[in-house]
């Protein structure tokens, strides 16, 4: 194999692997994908309401791989201390990943795909 692809086609984009410790899950995905979109999609169980960083609920703890997630954004800031920043708590709505992490959260009752009920 050259590593060449068909014309025009781009090359595959890199896959890795995202642990969800809590709820046991191992899935895979692009790289660069958004930490809470793929916990949806792949049920990885990681609690959430808003999907747009307000409410808060998507709060996870990166315990391995931090070094592949993204920036801290500003609406992490109005729910994280810079103590739980600096100890891999993220918002996982707000978080993208580009290499393998393994994530782990407070379970909550929700949903199959992670939302939090009423109440
Ligand atoms: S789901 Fe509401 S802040 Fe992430």
């Amino acid at each position: 194999m050259t590593g060449t692809t068909a014309e025009g086609e781009e090359a595959s984009p890199r896959r890795i692997t995202i642990t969800f410790a809590t709820s046991g899950v191992i899935a895979t995905a692009e790289a660069g994908s958004s930490l809470l979109r793929v916990s949806i999609r792949e049920k990885g169980g990681i609690p959430w309401k808003c999907g747009g960083g307000v409410c808060g609920t998507c709060r996870c703890r990166i315990e391995a791989g931090r070094e592949h997630a993204d920036r801290i954004k500003p609406k992490e800031r109005q729910h994280l201390s810079e103590e739980e920043l600096a100890q891999g708590f993220r918002m996982a709505c707000q978080t993208f990943v580009a290499g393998d992490v393994t994530v782990s959260w407070v379970p909550r009752a929700t949903s199959p795909d992670g939302r939090v009920k009423a109440g």
